[in-house]
């Protein structure tokens, strides 16, 4: 389908197959890590207060992981597009998922994590947050309030609030494009994006390996790995862009 208009505000909301050929791993594909970890155990504030020694050794590891990981293609192109979205007078705000930093390495700017880092943490006694790129133990120790076990992975949990929501829901009120990338629809609120960007008039495209959880709602589909089709896609909205 042609692009019809030329975009001024666009929101692009990334999930964990923008980062699949990156190595970080999807969550719901066969072979997901959900199908290997229970999401219950390592992806809940009950599941840390349980089994705090799990949650660490399932983070450490995807710390560890993420060291190794370099952005590919797609995020690299989303990095340009906000770019000459700039340089067009326009805004552009990528809101992912993905705890990674892939999108920041490539270059992205106007970036907001809904789901938090991996390379960020938070101690659950006192609130303080700060970056950190090393393991955690059940005793590391809090820089602020020293009790020992409490820090744990900023990251957003089932049953917690994600973060930068008002801000989210404001951009989509007015945006003239949404871009949902590489996510399967099946979290909230996030899934729920596109009918905001669709009451506001909005073009709304999904890229995708394969049709998502909320296909239909989209005005368009694209589907193939991220790294083939996001820069084709970007590079026809810079070309719509006119800069
Ligand atoms: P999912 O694993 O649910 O969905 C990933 C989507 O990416 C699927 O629809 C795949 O078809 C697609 N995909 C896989 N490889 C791809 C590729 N190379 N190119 C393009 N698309 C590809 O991941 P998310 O939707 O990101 O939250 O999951 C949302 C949230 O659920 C995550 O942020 C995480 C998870 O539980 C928390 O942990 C709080």
């Amino acid at each position: 389908m042609a692009l019809k208009t030329a975009f001024k505000r666009i929101v692009v909301l990334t999930g964990a197959g923008v980062s699949a050929e990156s190595g970080m791993g999807t969550f719901r594909d066969k072979d997901g890590i959900w199908t290997k970890q229970s999401l219950e155990d390592v992806a809940t504030p009950e599941g840390f207060a349980r089994n705090p020694r799990l949650v660490h050794d399932f983070y450490n590891a995807r710390r560890r992981a993420l060291r190794e990981a370099a952005p590919n293609s797609a995020h690299f192109a989303l990095a340009k597009l906000e770019q000459s979205v700039r340089k067009a007078g326009g805004e552009l705000m990528l809101v992912t998922q993905n705890v990674d930093n892939l999108h920041e390495k490539a270059g992205s700017n106007t970036l907001l994590h809904m789901h938090g880092e991996l390379s960020r943490v938070m101690c659950a006694s006192c609130g303080t947050k700060g970056a950190w790129d090393e393991d955690l133990f059940t005793d590391t120790e809090c820089w602020r309030c020293g009790r020992l076990g409490a820090l744990r992975p900023d990251v957003v949990w089932f049953g917690e609030a994600p973060y930068g929501i008002d801000d989210i829901y404001g951009r989509l009120a007015s945006c003239d494009l949404f871009a949902s990338i590489g996510t399967s629809g099946e979290v909230y609120p996030a899934a729920s994006f596109v009918d905001e960007a669709r009451t506001a008039g909005a073009h709304t495209v999904e890229l995708n390996l394969e049709p998502s959880a909320n296909a239909r709602t989209f005005s368009e589909g694209r589907y193939g790995l991220a790294t083939q089709i996001v820069d084709e896609w970007v590079t026809q909205v810079i070309q719509k862009i006119g800069v």
